[in-house]
């Protein structure tokens, strides 16, 4: 077996620091989980980590039944890191005292450095970000208090093996932050050399001792997901890979053919293209409501998928594109709790596959970073989120091909003029919306009567909230008049202005 690869366990206190903290940690080139603050000292011993973290949290260790960790833990000499309610959680069950002190501090806040090891080097003042209301006012026995603030006498406090800081070094208004984080790492002998590459060969490793000498498909939608899923189980297993990429006709602008191009001649992928346009266009022949649609276009996929997918004999394995955030619920009982996730459109449970899911430890930008240095064109690796039922839910009301042709365009304007601007990374989403009425206009000395094109353009961290992006007039200005003049039948463009909530990001 290979050395043990350093592992770093985040104690999840249910809000939402944890999944950063492992960011960071990952950032600083070691590998880090997040896993429930209830796993006991034998689960833990059982995963033997090279560190542990204890995260924020939004509750006050001095209520009853707030969420504490296995005092046996601290018993195992291994490393331990508190952030702000981490640090209380290691006062409290140490034998300090935590208390509500006279002001809360929330935000940038200066810190006193007094010295210690982990502080060492840095600055004796410096701006930190804070968010707590309790403090620790006594540390435990054996510990010494290495910073201060105004309103936290015990700012950071360490032992031998634990450290404990009431900010929150995670954050970016964190002056030194990270470098706090990597100078924990290091004190604590944690070699830091986990990077994309080396996940590239413990993946590889790990695909083929899977699949051994079996056969395994994946199916591609043009995501960055899928995409970067195939060519890590390509780079294991070569011809044993089989990729079904079914053509909806709803896909963006020459996005079919770049899937194709990308896989089939430049990667060298075998690769099932399935030209399903016409079923779709078909399928979705007069059905106007949402929910209808979207129903109605993955059916038609799953059916078309295992039509495809049925030709390919002694299949066994399934590549599916599953991240990190879509198997940790964080803030739950069980951080390893594993939801169920489909990212190929929504294939039916009862597909007899085993599932090969090469990403499900890493975080979009990482699955981005592998993407590059497995060689995919910056066009997929940087590609936006974009709905399974592609433009089908951007098409307001019957979708046609004549809709597609001209919603295409449109929405190539849109991306393009972003692009140009140097605007396309800082834009979660960017997209046309084609609404099934028409309006008046005219060009020339005509009168026109054609389809308005709305564009929508957020900015987010998750897609869970949004908010409409400030694009500059002049760019809007270009994407409109590019829009009038290059695509015919659209006479009129408006620009959303809606954040999500209230609204969503899609029109459907
Ligand atoms: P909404 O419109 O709900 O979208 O604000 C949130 C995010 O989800 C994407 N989205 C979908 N993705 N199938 C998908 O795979 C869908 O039916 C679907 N609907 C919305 C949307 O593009 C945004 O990123």
């Amino acid at each position: 077996m290979s050395e043990k690869i350093p592992k770093i366990l985040v104690f999840d206190f249910g809000a939402q620091y944890a999944q950063l903290i492992a960011r960071r940690v990952r950032e600083a080139n070691v590998y880090s989980e997040i896993v429930s603050h209830e796993l006991s000292v034998d689960q833990v011993q059982e995963i033997d980590p090279s560190g542990i973290i204890l995260s924020g949290g939004p509750k006050s260790v001095r209520i009853d039944g707030a969420p504490i960790i296995d005092p046996r833990i601290y018993e195992l000499n291994i490393p331990i890191l508190g952030i702000c309610y981490g640090a209380q959680l290691i006062a409290q069950q140490l034998g300090g005292t935590v208390s509500q002190f006279d002001a809360g501090e929330y935000g940038r806040t200066t810190l006193n450095v007094i010295g210690g090891e982990l502080l060492a080097g840095q600055p004796k003042e410096q701006d930190v970000w804070m968010s707590h209301f309790d403090c620790v006012t006594e540390v435990p026995e054996g510990f010494t208090v290495t910073a201060s603030t105004q309103h936290a006498p015990a700012a950071a406090f360490e032992s031998n093996r634990v450290h404990a800081v009431q900010y929150h070094p995670e954050v970016s208004h964190t002056e030194y932050g990270q470098k706090t984080i990597e100078r924990w790492l290091d004190i604590s002998g944690i070699s830091r050399t986990w990077t994309m590459t080396s996940v590239i060969d413990e993946q590889i490793s790990a695909i083929r001792q899977q699949v051994g000498t079996g056969r395994a498909i994946c199916g591609l939608s043009g995501g960055v997901d899928s995409a970067v899923a195939a060519a890590l189980v390509h780079k294991a297993i070569g011809s044993q890979l089989t990729c079904v990429f079914v053509d909806t006709g709803l896909m963006r602008k020459n996005e079919g053919e770049q899937v194709v191009e990308t896989f089939q001649k430049t990667q060298g992928i075998e690769l099932i293209h399935v030209r399903a346009e016409e079923e779709f266009f078909s399928k979705l022949k007069g059905i106007t409501e949402p929910e209808t649609k979207r129903k109605a276009i993955g059916e038609l996929f799953i059916r078309i998928f295992e039509r495809a997918s049925g030709g390919i004999e002694d299949a066994h394995f399934l590549v599916q594109g599953t991240l990190y955030p879509d198997i940790i619920e964080s803030g739950s009982k069980h951080a390893a709790t594993i939801k169920s996730h489909h990212n190929v459109g929504g294939l039916p449970e009862d597909m007899e596959f085993e599932l090969v899911e090469p990403l499900r430890s890493l975080f979009k930008d990482e699955v981005r970073a592998v993407g590059k240095e497995l060689g995919l064109p910056d066009e997929i690796v940087y590609r936006q989120p974009f709905p399974g039922p592609g433009l089908g839910v951007r098409i307001i009301g019957e979708v046609t091909p004549d809709k597609v042709a001209i919603l295409q365009e449109a929405d190539f304007i849109v991306r393009d003029e972003l692009e140009k601007a140097g605007l396309d990374r800082e834009i979660w989403q960017s997209f046309a919306v084609l609404p099934d009425i028409r309006s008046v206009g005219v060009m020339g000395d005509e009168r026109t009567y054609g389809y308005p094109c709305i564009i929508r353009a957020v900015t987010s961290e998750d897609a869970m909230t949004a908010d409409w992006a400030r694009i500059p007039y002049d760019v809007l200005e270009s994407m409109s008049s590019r829009i009038i003049n290059e695509v015919a039948g659209i006479n009129r463009v408006v620009y959303d202005i809606t954040s999500k909530p209230p609204g969503t990001i899609e029109w459907e």
